[in-house]
């Protein structure tokens, strides 16, 4: 076992943002020194199977929608199910990283960030969680 999970994503718009583990970025700081523009909306996640060995959610990002800062429990896969650029604000900076619908990847349990969806568009992914 991989020790105790940090965070999952939360399961509900509600949750964004509340508390705990989900950092954000403080009012006061500038527009120059916001390191990256904090949107106001929501990417929406649907569990699709959720059972003893795995999750599987499709998250449905609105233009300009961002998932919100958290940390990763578990490895997982991500297919894409649109294609375009998803900025990722990590720990070590941020980045914009290309997605083509159907070609999936994966990354390891401890991953730490926010997904931004930059596109003029809906951005939809499936995301399957190993526990
Ligand atoms: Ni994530």
């Amino acid at each position: 076992m991989r020790g105790e999970p940090l965070a999952r994503h939360a399961r509900g718009p509600l949750r964004f943002g509340v508390s705990g583990p989900y950092l954000r970025v403080d009012p006061l700081d500038s527009e120059e020194t916001r390191p990256e523009r904090i949107a106001d909306v929501k990417a929406v996640p649907a569990v699709q199977i959720k059972n003893e060995r795995v999750i599987v959610t499709e998250w449905t990002f609105a233009p300009h929608a961002e998932t919100g800062q958290h940390v990763h429990a578990f490895d997982y896969v991500v297919v894409p199910l649109t294609s375009g650029t998803l900025r990722l604000v990590e720990p070590e900076g941020s980045r914009d990283v290309q997605l083509t619908a159907g070609v999936s990847y994966s990354r390891p349990a401890g991953v730490s960030h926010n997904v931004i969806n930059i596109n003029a568009h809906e951005f939809r992914f499936l995301e399957i969680e190993l526990m």
